[in-house]
């Protein structure tokens, strides 16, 4: 499936997987973004996703030679960073729930606070994550990545706040045996630091790593089935700038002319029409 197309451009149901990790990141409301991917990859990143004005925001592009770890994104992108806190999230990672938003704002809130923040689900397979180990109450003990003996079902999901110490976090990390600069590893420093907090995706709250044949073809049944029962799409990133008051409805009417018959370009100018509440 990927030997021509980058993972985070296959479908996921009706629109490409790397628009739910965006649209989250966009109901955090961050505006300024830098992808991150391969040379051979990123220009089709670029064809899909242009400047970002269509959706309200600024897209920057940035190179990582070769896939040598996440933390490396600290590294690729101190200066876009700057001085500013930021967030990261996987291009292969789909949130779906209705807290979403609340717990965006409190991840947001941490950070302020000089708190890093991550967010726990408990999964079947937690060895194929980075673990976190809770204490009674909630508190982070310990982060592992891939254990062979996990200490808690609870992976850490891509998602990722943390203030501007994360810079200088980055440059200490060292190469895992997999040869990766883990961001585990970061979030270990905040731990030692006592500033790291692991939010609690719940019951009733899906998230998924589509990275796999089979979690990809599970992320498109869940979105199907979710816009199916509900009229509603997932991840429709002109609707969340418009929600955010990023772009306006005149503008909007005309990107949605632009999606010609398509069902995305149908959906939009039904909002726009029917002024849906929440
Ligand atoms: C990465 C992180 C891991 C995290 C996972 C979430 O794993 O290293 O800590 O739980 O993403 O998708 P990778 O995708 O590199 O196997």
């Amino acid at each position: 499936m990927t030997s021509v197309l980058n993972k985070h451009l296959l479908p996921v149901y009706d629109k490409p997987m790397i628009y739910y990790p965006l649209s989250i990141l966009m109901m955090a409301g961050v505006r300024d973004v830098l992808i991150i991917s391969s040379p051979e990859d990123l220009p089709f990143f670029r064809d899909l996703l242009g400047d970002g004005k269509r959706f309200g925001i600024k897209l920057t592009y940035a190179v990582q030679p070769a896939p040598e770890g996440l933390a490396q994104a600290f590294i690729i992108g101190r200066e876009f960073v700057g001085k500013d806190d930021v967030a990261m999230i996987l291009g292969d990672n789909i949130f779906f729930g209705n807290a979403m938003k609340e717990k965006l704002t409190a991840a947001i809130d941490n950070v302020k606070r000089g708190k890093a923040t991550i967010f726990g689900y408990h999964v079947p397979n937690p060895e194929r994550f980075g673990v976190i180990e809770f204490d009674k109450a909630g508190r982070v003990l310990s982060i592992e990545e891939k254990p062979k003996r996990p200490r808690s079902n609870y992976a850490a999901a891509g998602l990722y706040f943390y203030d501007n110490r994360v810079i200088e976090f980055a440059r200490r990390v060292r190469p895992s045996w997999r040869n990766e600069l883990e961001i585990t590893d970061i979030n270990s420093m905040y731990l030692e630091a006592g500033d790291l907090e692991a939010i609690p995706l719940g019951r009733g709250f899906s998230w998924m790593d589509a990275g796999t044949p089979e979690s990809l073809a599970e992320a498109s049944s869940l979105i199907r089935m979710i816009e199916r029962h509900q009229g509603l799409k997932v991840a429709c990133l002109e609707e969340i700038a418009l929600r955010n008051g990023w772009v306006g409805r005149e503008e909007l009417e005309r990107i949605a002319e632009s999606y010609g018959n398509s069902d995305y370009g149908k959906y939009i100018s039904k909002i726009l029409q029917e002024g849906i509440l929440y």
